[in-house]
C-alpha cells in the first residue's frame, strides 16, 4: 500500500544524517524542507520527493496536508499515566504553602495514590486511563511511555504492568511499559526497607522479566525514596535480567543517583532540577539522555533544571510531561514545550527536537522513530498551522489535527462536532 502525505506547508524532518540523536549545535536544527511530499510504503517512510515530481495516480491514497505543518509523531517518554484516585486535596494544601516533600513524609504523596490503586480493580484502572491515552493520541503522540510505581507490592505492581501492556494491545500507538517498583517504600515497609528491596530483586524483577512485562526498570533516588546504594543493588539485578534502565534523580537532593545511573549506562536520567556542575559535564560526555520535566517545576513552584548549561555542554536533552497525580498533573506536551521555552530558555527548535528524536533516544527507539528519515516508521503529527513556531507560541492549545501511526490515520477531530455554523 503506497500513500502520499502531500504538500505540507512546512515539513520538519528532524533529519539526523543517521546519528539518530541531536546534541550541541544540531539541537537547533529542525531540517525544514519546503515543497516536498512524503511517500509512505505500508508502515514505513519510503521517500521524500519534490512536489514537482509527484504523480498522484501512482498512489493508493493521497493524504492532503496543504497548509499544515508535518512533524515526526511526538514521543512522550516519561509518564505515570496509570493511576486511580485524585490528589486535588494535596493540590489545595500546596496552594496553601505546604511543600511536596512534607506531604510525602506525612503519608500522602505517592503513597496516597498507592492506596487508591490497591483498592482499584484491573477494570477500574483501564476505565480511568483510557481517556488519558486518547488525549495523548489527540496531541499527535505516537509513542508513549508509562510507568508502574503506584502498586508497590508484587500483586499491584504486576496489575499495573498488565494494565499498561493491555492498553498497548488495544490502542494503535506504541505504549512502552516501565517498571517503577522502586518509586518509594510502601507504608508496610517503612521500617523494613531491606525486605522490600529483596522483594523487588528476587520476586518482582524475575517475574516481570520472565513474562516480558516491561522494557525499562526505573527508580527514584531521593531522601524520601531510595538511596544510591539501594538503587545500585536493584539496577545490578535488573541489568542482569536484560532490562534497560532509567532513573528519577537529582530532583530535590543530589544524593548520588546520577553516578549510579551513569555507572549502569542508563538510557536516561530524569528530573535533574538540582543537578550540579560536575553532573552537567558528565552528562555532556555521555549518551544517557537528560529528560527534563519543567511541568514539575511549574506545578510544585520549584527550581527548573539547568537546560541551557546542559545544552552548552553537549548533553542530549529530552522533554516530557511526567504526567502524574502529584507533582505534574499536566498532560499537555505542547504546554511543556512552552514552559521549557519560557522558563528554561530553550529555543522553539530545541523543544521540538526534545519531544521527537531525543525523546525516542530516551526510550532507546531512536533507530526506528523520532525523525522523518527513509526507513523509519511512518509516524506523523500534523499540525493545523503553516508555521511551526505556533506549536510552542499558542500556549496550552492543541494544534495537532491529524495523528498518523504506522502509515494509518488514527486520529482526526470530528468535523461534525460543531453544528452551529
Ligand atoms: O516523577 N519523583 C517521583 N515521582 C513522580 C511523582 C509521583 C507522584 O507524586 O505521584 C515524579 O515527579
Ligand atoms: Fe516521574
Amino acid at each position: 500500500m503506497q500513500k502520499l502525505l502531500f504538500n505540507p506547508s512546512q515539513l520538519l524532518t528532524i533529519d539526523t544524517q543517521g546519528k539518530n540523536v541531536k546534541r550541541g549545535a544540531d539541537l537547533s536544527e529542525l531540517n525544514l524542507i519546503l515543497d516536498h511530499s512524503i511517500v509512505i510504503s505500508d508502515d514505513l517512510i519510503a521517500d521524500i520527493i519534490p512536489n514537482s515530481t509527484v504523480n498522484k495516480n501512482k498512489f493508493d491514497k493521497i493524504i492532503d496536508v496543504t497548509g499544515k505543518t508535518v512533524l515526526p509523531g511526538l514521543v512522550e517518554c516519561h509518564t505515570h499515566s496509570v493511576f486511580t484516585g485524585s490528589r486535588a486535596d494535596e493540590f489545595r494544601q500546596k496552594l496553601d504553602g505546604v511543600d511536596y516533600e512534607k506531604i510525602a513524609e506525612s503519608g500522602g504523596g505517592i503513597n496516597s495514590t498507592v492506596k487508591a490503586v490497591r483498592h482499584s480493580s484491573f477494570e477500574d484502572i483501564i476505565k480511568s486511563v483510557k481517556p488519558r491515552i486518547e488525549n495523548f493520541i489527540s496531541q499527535g503522540i505516537t509513542t508513549l511511555e508509562i510507568k508502574s510505581g503506584y502498586g508497590l507490592d508484587f500483586e499491584n505492581e504486576i496489575k499495573l504492568l498488565h494494565a499498561i501492556n493491555y492498553l498497548n494491545e488495544i490502542y494503535p500507538i506504541d505504549i512502552i511499559p516501565t517498571f517503577l517498583g522502586a518509586h518509594t517504600f510502601p507504608p508496610e515497609h517503612k521500617e523494613t526497607r531491606n525486605e522490600y528491596i529483596d522483594e523487588i530483586i528476587n520476586k518482582m524483577l524475575p517475574h516481570i522479566a520472565g513474562q516480558n512485562l516491561a522494557k525499562f526498570c526505573d527508580g527514584f533516588c531521593e531522601l524520601t525514596a531510595f538511596t544510591a546504594d539501594e538503587i545500585d543493588l536493584i539496577f545490578s539485578k535488573a541489568k542482569e535480567l536484560g532490562f534497560n534502565l532509567r532513573l528519577h534523580t537529582e530532583q530535590f537532593n543530589a544524593i548520588g543517583g546520577l553516578d549510579v545511573a551513569l555507572k549502569h549506562n542508563a538510557a536516561s536520567v530524569d528530573h535533574l532540577e538540582v543537578l550540579e556542575d560536575d553532573g552537567i559535564i558528565k552528562l555532556g560526555k555521555s549518551d544517557t539522555v537528560s529528560v527534563l520535566l519543567p511541568g514539575v517545576s511549574f506545578f510544585l513552584k520549584c527550581q527548573y533544571a539547568p537546560a541551557r548549561k546542559l545544552i552548552e555542554n553537549n548533553a542530549v536533552i529530552a522533554l516530557a510531561t511526567d504526567y502524574n497525580p502529584g507533582s505534574s498533573h499536566i498532560s499537555s506536551l505542547s504546554l511543556i514545550m512552552s514552559l521549557a521555552a519560557l522558563n528554561m530558555s530553550m529555543t522553539i527548535e530545541e523543544t521540538l527536537n526534545a519531544v521527537t528524536i531525543n525523546a525516542a533516544a530516551a526510550l532507546r527507539m531512536n533507530n526506528k522513530i523520532g525523525s522523518i528519515e527513509i526507513g523509519k516508521k511512518a509516524d506523523f503529527s500534523i499540525f493545523g498551522t503553516e508555521e511551526y513556531a505556533d506549536i510552542v507560541y499558542d500556549i496550552g492549545r492543541n494544534l495537532n489535527c491529524l495523528t498518523i501511526k504506522n502509515g494509518e490515520i488514527i486520529y482526526s477531530p470530528n468535523p461534525t462536532l460543531f453544528k452551529f455554523k
